[in-house]
């Protein structure tokens, strides 16, 4: 068994393509360098201590149960926790390993914030925990199951989250199937934060049940969503950033369609494109959270406007690293 494991996973936004891509259409994300540690380090026992800053503490033990390797016994923060709970009992699983360890984890990037928080924090944990074992997983190994860990605490998901928190770069994703896209340059973003809640579960929920009960109307503007996608990934490559904006304000326009605006993302995307902006549109499930506007050289300008509407402005790098390892 290793000591201590130290690894961070970063959060991302998606510049094309959020909730068609639930639907199999491709979407455009891209890992930023706002990101998720997780250190762990085994223990001699069975008592499972997580420590995660700023969200709460966590403690239990761990036992097989008719077959199964469990976190039980469990006090503290069991709601808040709960994704680092599921990835650590279905890590435990995948590698029948049931000894106990210590998790901490200090996370910078905003809970519902539509940054990517729980697909950072699954793969931080899947991650360190496989490694404390000496199980040196694949990437793909960890993303499915911080995946798995997804789906069951908060239903439908695609793999854009986990596949960015682990390959880092700019992902262009279509179901399981999934392209680095090396070709694109220096983007400016600039990411602006409601600082409202976005419930992705439950906004995922929304579009299905809307999908549901008025195919010919939702069928179209999702499939046209994966259209705007292709289109801003080529005009990314071929550097034509006028139309990139301009493709990011139609995804807003179809993502307002499907109904997961707010009245102050709204307010967002309209100062940072007043401001200068090329293109504005929400980032991640919409709801509340973040918004994220290509910024060239207004970045000052667009960022004072989102401020001066309540607004959290974040500058980010884009393209990033993916999850990365330290062990001592
Ligand atoms: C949430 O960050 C993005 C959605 O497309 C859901 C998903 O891809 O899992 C809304």
């Amino acid at each position: 068994m290793k000591r201590i494991i130290r690894v961070s996973a970063p959060g991302q936004i998606f510049l094309f393509g959020e909730h068609a891509v639930v639907y199999g259409q491709p979407a455009l994300a891209a890992a930023i360098n706002i990101s998720t540690e997780a250190k762990a380090k085994p223990r001699a026992d069975d008592q499972i201590k997580i420590v995660s800053k700023g969200v709460g503490n966590l403690k239990g033990k761990v036992k097989k149960t008719n077959g199964d390797w469990s976190i039980q016994e469990k006090t503290g923060e069991l709601s808040r926790l709960r994704f680092v709970v599921k990835t650590a009992e279905i890590t435990l699983n995948h590698l029948d390993e049931g000894s106990g360890f210590e998790l901490e984890i200090d996370s910078e990037v905003p809970v519902g914030s539509g940054l990517g928080s729980s697909s950072a924090v699954t793969t931080a944990t899947a991650a360190a925990i496989s490694s404390i074992f000496d199980r040196n997983l694949s990437k793909d190994d960890i993303s499915d199951l911080a995946y798995d860990a997804e789906l069951k605490v908060q239903g439908a998901a695609s793999k854009t989250g986990v596949k960015v928190a682990t390959h880092g770069g700019f992902l262009k994703v279509t179901g399981d199937e999934m392209n680095s896209i090396s070709d694109i340059s220096e983007l400016k973003v600039l990411i602006g934060n409601t600082g409202d809640y976005g419930n992705t579960g439950e906004l995922v929920k929304k579009v299905r049940l809307s999908k549901e009960s008025r195919p010919e109307i939702i069928n179209p503007i999702i499939e046209a969503i994966g259209k705007t996608t292709e289109a801003g990934i080529k005009s990314l490559q071929d550097e034509n950033l006028e139309k990139v904006g301009v493709l990011m304000n139609v995804n807003q326009n179809l993502l307002e369609g499907l109904g997961v605006s707010s009245p102050k993302l709204r307010k967002l995307i309209k100062a940072a494109r007043d401001a200068g902006g090329k293109g504005a549109k929400i980032t991640g499930a919409g709801g509340g959270g973040c918004m994220v506007a290509l910024t060239e050289e207004s970045v000052d300008r667009i960022s004072r406007a989102i401020e001066k509407k309540g607004g959290e402005p974040i500058k980010v790098k884009v393209g990033v690293e993916g999850l990365s390892f330290d062990s001592k």
